[in-house]
């Protein structure tokens, strides 16, 4: 008799049209190519998910270390770094000043609810949560005052929690 009476049933066969098997190599693709951006995002260029060496303590944060004198840092050749505190219902320092060309590492975190932290004109868009630190860094080239400002709501006072950050001119060499 036939391979298929040994067996006892028939041999299970997968059968679909060309047109489903066309979008079933479009998904694997996809699926390929999304877990390529999340890699080369990560090793290439460095995108991480906040790790443990970047939290602290909100209640404390500003007592000691770098946020306990929040401001604006001159490293040399015209890269600096600000030290910035989120909190109901400002963000010290409220102004910046740097020259044209700077090239800025913003580290900030949160004393007390989750805030947002968005700059004018720059691909700077950060949640800022208590008990981490968001980083990020841009160049400015341009002069000019670029806006920064909370986009998360934290209370009443929301919506008068921003402050600036002014590019002057002439300082880029
Ligand atoms: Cu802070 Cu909204």
């Amino acid at each position: 008799m036939s391979d298929q009476e040994l067996i006892g049933e028939e041999e299970p066969s997968f059968h679909a049209d060309a047109y489903e098997k066309k979008w079933i190599a479009i998904s694997m693709v996809l699926l390929v190519a999304f877990a390529a951006t999340v890699a080369i995002a990560g090793f290439a260029f460095g995108f991480q998910v906040p790790g443990p060496e970047s939290q602290v303590d909100p209640r404390t944060v500003a007592d000691s270390g770098p946020f306990s004198q929040p401001g604006l840092r001159d490293l040399g050749g015209g890269e600096y770094e600000v030290y910035m505190l989120a909190q109901q219902y400002l963000f010290t320092p409220r102004e910046i000043r740097v020259p044209a060309g700077s090239t800025v590492t913003f580290h900030i975190t949160s004393v007390d609810v989750q805030h947002g932290f968005k700059l004018q004109d720059t691909n700077i868009n950060m949640q800022i949560v208590p008990g981490q630190v968001s980083r990020l860094t841009a160049e400015f080239d341009e002069p000019g005052e670029y806006p920064y400002i909370c986009h998360e709501y934290c209370g009443i006072a929301h919506a008068a929690m921003f402050g600036s950050l002014i590019v002057e001119a002439g300082g880029g060499s």
